[in-house]
């Protein structure tokens, strides 16, 4: 039998590339030298794309791909995918989140406890020690009975939210509308800081949520706050949280994401106030694999006219054409 052709913008785990291999027949874009030309030759074949939200995509791109009816990004995030070119098409997109929520959701926990707590600093306290030379090390803030705002209240939002609950927290989030979720619901970011002690942030990267935590919202986080990260880089103004957090405005912060990746600003990670990531909340090899076989699911599940197991929207049903 004839196999689909594929074209690999970006590739999966090995394991699951094995699974492609065996399946499909694959293009390597993603190892293409003149990308430009190989898109030409072997896009018009293409029935699908494995990518990964790092990966650009762009309209200009679909005119060479006119048979694709599937992307599957084994990410969450797909930012420099143009997803809209693709629903216009027709075309359907499929991501990670419900494969990575849980790590993710983790990190953040561990992020805010880690900063709140200054577990990285109090752990040179103890090697170094300081603890027999100075004593005590300075008593910190509990968490239980704080106010923990969620910005993002997607599947992964959620896991964050589930993760914090026991802590005995109160949970406020923000959405576009009231969703029917057990916690306080606010409409703009900058109130959820102001009413939060600990603020995470979990929208999605791209144009629409640039920059989005800036001066004003560090400010109302204020100087017991905390800021945590696990969405992008992009989403923060990072000269305003490098000041914030500088000038004490805001008490701390834990990243897991930065603007300029992998060589962050010096001036942010040198801040004794910040506890430091290296974009790797879902960095487990079980999640990781679980990512990637959601590119292999999801293409099965097409080319059989099942419904897709990670779609980021709805089209008519998938039909195995
Ligand atoms: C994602 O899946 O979007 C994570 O940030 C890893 O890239």
């Amino acid at each position: 039998m004839t196999k689909r052709d594929v074209l690999v913008m970006f590739p999966a785990r090995p394991k699951t590339m094995a699974q492609l291999e065996a399946a499909y027949t694959l293009h390597r874009y993603d190892e293409a030298e003149d990308k430009p030309a190989f898109l030409a030759e072997y896009g018009p074949r293409c029935e699908a794309i494995v990518t990964n939200g790092h990966a650009a995509l762009s309209r200009a791109d679909l005119d060479h791909l006119p048979k694709v009816k599937i992307v599957c990004c084994s990410s969450a995030g797909f930012e420099f995918i143009d997803a809209e070119a693709l629903k216009d098409r027709g075309i359907w997109l499929t991501n990670s989140s419900l494969a990575l929520c849980d790590d993710v959701a983790d990190t953040a926990l561990m992020l805010a406890l880690a900063a709140r707590r200054q577990l990285v600093a109090a752990h040179d306290y103890v090697r170094s020690g300081d603890w027999g030379r100075k004593g005590m090390y300075p008593l910190l803030s509990s968490m239980k009975g704080k106010r923990v705002g969620i910005a993002g209240i997607g599947t992964i939002g959620q896991a964050i939210a589930r993760r914090f609950e026991p802590l005995r927290v109160e949970i406020g989030y923000t959405a576009r509308n009231a969703r029917d979720l057990p916690w306080r619901y606010f409409g703009e970011v900058e109130a959820l800081a102001e009413w939060a002690d600990v603020l995470v942030a979990v929208v999605p990267g791209g144009a629409a949520t640039e920059r989005m935590f800036d001066r004003k919202v560090f400010a109302a986080l204020g100087a017991t706050g905390t800021f945590v990260n696990v969405a992008r880089g992009s989403v923060v103004d990072e000269p305003a949280l490098i000041e914030a957090l500088s000038s004490g405005t805001l008490g701390s912060a834990g990243l897991d994401v930065f603007l300029d990746e992998p060589n962050p600003d010096p001036a942010l990670t040198r801040l004794p106030n910040v506890t430091l990531y290296p974009h790797h909340a879902s960095g487990t090899v079980e999640t990781r694999d679980a990512m990637s076989q959601t590119v292999v699911d999801n293409l099965a599940a097409l080319f059989a006219g099942q419904p897709l197991t990670s779609p980021v929207y709805d089209l008519p049903a998938p039909s195995g054409r």
